[in-house]
């Protein structure tokens, strides 16, 4: 894959707009399906954005169940009790409100749904025999993690400590509704560790080993657009303005990396998440700094780049330079929106990082990183980053 030489799959149709969320029950009767299954979770609901959704569902005529369990960074239990809920409710319909957990969560339902077996069979590329026959529409109330467009479920395996990565095409959704109007009860905290995330999405994808020209343009927009508007995301959520353009540039990275794929961060954020319970966003955040630094000199030009749209005054600088701004950019983005930039914040502890490089190590992203990592260069990280 290269610049003259590269695939690019777009599976979900996607609706954008404050208030688009409304033409759900529209969109389910044009699937002709009638028995329809929420999957979400406590916050979502206390936010007050389900009721509405419900209510609309069954005044459209339609049979709604609600499947309101999924903690954040689900575990494998959790996919499991809600395929039997789906089964129980006799369901021919998925719909996905809330944040990566519920959409994640969902997903995972459907394949069990479809093929049976137990979740962790999944965990890798390509494993899922087939294309669902239930349709499954995304609805995100985070701009964080981009799976209402992604082929992937990222799922906690907790006897093992680790996360699994489930990856298939036919995990797409059907359809996204985005509405950036339902992020706006998102609290400063997840604000803030979801638009990390998606940040993290738009600069991996960008540096990639797969990077490609339609992935790279949508990460540069997705990047620009974060660097903009996450602190004022943070500090004002009320306003719809910087979270629409947080819904667009989380969206973007989602349909960039479901092409070019990430890098190291993720490696060693499904590390810390598995090994410290740290979630996603904030796992990710803490990390993103260290792993620029050691990844700017594969391709000064490309980190060049995501300073100059992360809006730093690059003018004049060597490529170098530049280069490390875009490290020291996203280190000051990440302390004025009062994240920890510290492992040892999370109670991470030197004994623990050799086996967390030894478990980032194997998952699939080192692949695609622009510096190919040992494990020692993974501890380093790691020890840095403490
Ligand atoms: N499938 C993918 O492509 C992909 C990519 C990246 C991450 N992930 C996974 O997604 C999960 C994380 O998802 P996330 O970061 O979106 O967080 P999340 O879904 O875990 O939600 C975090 C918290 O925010 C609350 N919340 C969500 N929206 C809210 C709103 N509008 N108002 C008030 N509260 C709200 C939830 O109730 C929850 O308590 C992780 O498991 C991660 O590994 C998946
Ligand atoms: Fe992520």
């Amino acid at each position: 894959m290269s610049t003259d030489n590269f695939i690019f799959r777009m599976a979900t149709t996607v609706m954008f707009g404050k208030g688009i969320v409304a033409q759900l029950p529209t969109k389910v009767k044009e699937f002709k399906k009638d028995k329809v299954l929420i999957v979400t979770d406590k916050g979502v609901r206390q936010a007050g954005l389900l009721a509405p959704i419900e209510k609309s569902l069954a005044d459209a005529g339609l049979h709604v169940a609600v499947f309101d369990d999924v903690e954040p960074d689900p575990g494998l239990d959790t996919i499991h009790q809600g395929a039997a809920f789906f089964k129980e409710q006799k369901s021919d319909f998925l719909v996905a409100l809330g944040g990566g957990s519920p959409m994640d969560t969902a997903k995972g339902i459907r394949i069990l749904a479809d093929h049976g077996g137990h979740i962790r069979d999944y965990a890798g590329m390509n494993k899922v025999p087939a294309r669902s026959s239930i349709p499954l529409v995304t609805i995100p109330t985070t701009s964080g993690t981009g799976s209402e467009v992604t082929i992937f479920a990222v799922l906690s395996d907790w006897e093992h400590n680790v996360k699994i990565t489930i990856s298939s095409p036919y995990l797409a959704a059907d359809l996204a509704l985005v509405d950036p109007l339902l992020t706006l009860s998102a609290p400063p905290r997840i604000t803030a560790a979801t638009g990390m995330d998606a940040l993290a999405h738009a600069i991996e994808t960008y540096v990639s080993n797969l990077a490609q020209p339609p992935a790279d343009t949508l990460a540069l927009k997705a990047i620009a657009l974060i660097g903009a508007n996450l602190r004022a995301a943070v500090a004002n959520g009320s306003k719809p303005e910087p979270r629409t353009e947080m819904s667009l540039g989380s969206l973007l990275a989602g349909m960039a990396f479901n092409n070019a794929f990430l890098g190291i961060t993720h490696s060693l954020g499904a590390a810390l998440s598995g090994h410290a319970h740290v979630s996603h966003g904030m796992a990710i955040a803490s990390l993103l700094p260290y792993v620029m630094e050691y990844n700017a000199m594969a391709d000064l030009g490309k980190y060049g780049d995501i300073a100059l749209a992360l809006g730093e005054k690059v003018e004049g600088l060597s490529l170098r330079d530049r280069a490390f701004a875009a490290a020291e950019a996203v280190r000051n983005l990440t302390e004025d929106i009062n994240l920890p930039s510290r492992l040892r914040e999370f109670g991470v502890k030197e004994e623990d990082l050799a086996g967390m490089a030894k478990s980032a190590i194997g998952h699939g992203m080192v692949k695609m990183n622009p510096r190919h990592p040992n494990e020692t260069e993974l501890f380093d990280i790691l020890k840095k980053a403490l």
